[in-house]
C-alpha cells in the first residue's frame, strides 16, 4: 500500500475473526503476544457492546491493516465526558498511508456522535512515532500532566 491509495481500507468494529490480525499487528509493535488480553478487549469494547466503547479494524485488500480501541468517559479524573484513544496500532508495511487517520476519524466521529467535543490520549515522552502521527492529527499538549510512583520500592 502506498500513499496513492490514502483512505483505501474499510473501518468497521472488530469481530472475533480479526483477533488474529490485532494479536500479531500489536506483537510487532509491543514485542508481547497477548491472546487473552485480545479476547478480553473484543468482549468488552467489540461491535454491539456498549455504545460509548469502540474497537475499530481498518480492513484492506489483504486484510486487517490496523485496529484502534477508544471510550467516551464521564467525568474520569474530574474532566467533563470526553473520548480516550488507548491504542492504535497499523500492520507495518500498511503505515504511510493514511491508515492511522482513518482509523482516528473514524472514532473521532463516534466520540462526536455522543456529544463529546474533545479527544484526549497518552503516550510515552519519548516514543517519537506516535507523538508525531497525534501532532499530525491536531492533538496538542493538554493542560494535565501524568502521575506515577513505583509500588515494589
Ligand atoms: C502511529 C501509527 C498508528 C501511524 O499509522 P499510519 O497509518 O502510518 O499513519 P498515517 O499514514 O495516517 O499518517 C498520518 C501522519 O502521521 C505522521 N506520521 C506517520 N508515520 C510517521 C513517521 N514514520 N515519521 C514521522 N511522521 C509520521 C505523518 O505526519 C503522517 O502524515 P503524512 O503521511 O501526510 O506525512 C503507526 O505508525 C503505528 O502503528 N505505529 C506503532 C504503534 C505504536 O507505537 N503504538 C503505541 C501504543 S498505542
Amino acid at each position: 500500500m502506498g500513499r496513492g491509495d490514502r483512505g483505501a481500507v474499510r473501518v468497521r468494529g472488530a469481530q472475533p475473526g480479526d483477533l488474529a490480525a490485532v494479536i500479531e499487528i500489536d506483537a510487532g509493535t509491543t514485542g508481547l503476544r497477548k491472546p487473552d488480553y485480545w479476547g478480553e478487549i473484543l468482549q468488552r469494547y467489540g461491535s454491539g457492546r456498549r455504545k460509548q466503547r469502540f474497537f475499530l479494524v481498518a480492513e484492506g485488500s489483504s486484510g486487517v491493516e490496523g485496529f484502534a480501541i477508544g471510550e467516551v468517559r464521564d467525568w474520569e479524573f474530574g474532566m467533563p465526558p470526553c473520548g480516550w484513544v488507548f491504542a492504535i496500532g497499523v500492520r507495518p508495511e500498511a503505515r504511510v498511508a493514511g491508515v492511522g487517520t482513518r482509523l482516528l476519524e473514524s472514532m473521532c466521529a463516534g466520540f462526536r456522535r455522543l456529544g463529546v467535543t474533545k479527544v484526549r490520549t497518552i503516550l510515552a515522552r519519548d516514543n517519537a512515532l506516535i507523538l508525531s502521527f497525534f501532532r499530525s492529527q491536531g492533538m496538542m499538549a493538554a493542560p494535565f500532566i501524568a502521575l506515577e510512583k513505583d509500588l515494589q520500592a
